[in-house]
């Protein structure tokens, strides 16, 4: 049967599911997001903004939805190769990531919103407008949604290296076990 759960040593399907899909999403945010910031305001530039807000809106649901599992199901344990000082910066870091990964989506879809923007997820749904436009409001959230991006990606730079640096230097498994879906044996 498929080990949906995290075990003491490795993440079940859905730990592992939300990791990638969280990942993807990422991707398709930040390939989204820049080359629609280059654009003039025009109908491409549109479109792209319309997958960004949607890509966000589904990228806030999956880290509240991850959150709530890792509530139900705790991650593995680290190796006890591990000193206390490099468990405490592993749990550190994953405590920033999913800080970004809520406070990136949330500023822009409120950010759109003042500033009289849509904020829809893809053609099912829009985000209900703020009672008036706030231009102050959009423009704080602007910067947050800015530097929120350049954070998360060091951040995530940072968290691959490592993942990176713990397989070929320590080799101690941690990026095995996030890599490859459980199996049976696990
Ligand atoms: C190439 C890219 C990535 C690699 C190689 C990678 C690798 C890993 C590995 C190996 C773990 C497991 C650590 C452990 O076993 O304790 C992990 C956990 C985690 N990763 Fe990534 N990751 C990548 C991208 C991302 C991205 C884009 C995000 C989100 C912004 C992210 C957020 C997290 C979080 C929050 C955890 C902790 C999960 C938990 O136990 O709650 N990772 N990652």
């Amino acid at each position: 049967m498929a080990q949906w759960r995290n075990s003491q040593q490795t993440y079940g399907w859905l730990g592992w599911a939300f990791h990638w899909g969280m990942a993807l999403l990422l991707l398709g945010l930040v390939i989204s997001g820049y080359q629609a910031e280059h654009l003039p305001p025009s109908a491409e530039k549109g479109e792209l903004l319309w997958w960004h807000k949607s890509f966000g809106l589904s990228a806030l649901m999956l880290v509240l939805a991850r959150l709530v599992w890792r509530g139900v199901s705790s991650p593995p344990a680290l190796p006890e190769s591990m000193s206390q000082w490099q468990s405490r910066l592993a749990g550190l870091s994953h405590c920033l990531l999913y800080f970004l990964m809520v406070v990136q989506p949330l500023s822009g879809m409120i950010m759109s919103r003042a500033a009289g923007h849509s904020s829809p997820f893809f053609g099912f749904w829009q985000v209900p407008p703020l009672s008036e436009p706030n231009q102050a409001v959009a423009s704080v959230l602007h910067t947050v949604h800015e530097y929120g991006w350049w954070l998360l990606a060091l951040l995530v730079a940072l968290h691959a290296s490592a993942a990176l640096y713990h397989h070929f230097v320590l080799r101690d498994g941690i990026l095995r076990r996030m890599l490859f879906p459980p199996t049976a044996g696990d």
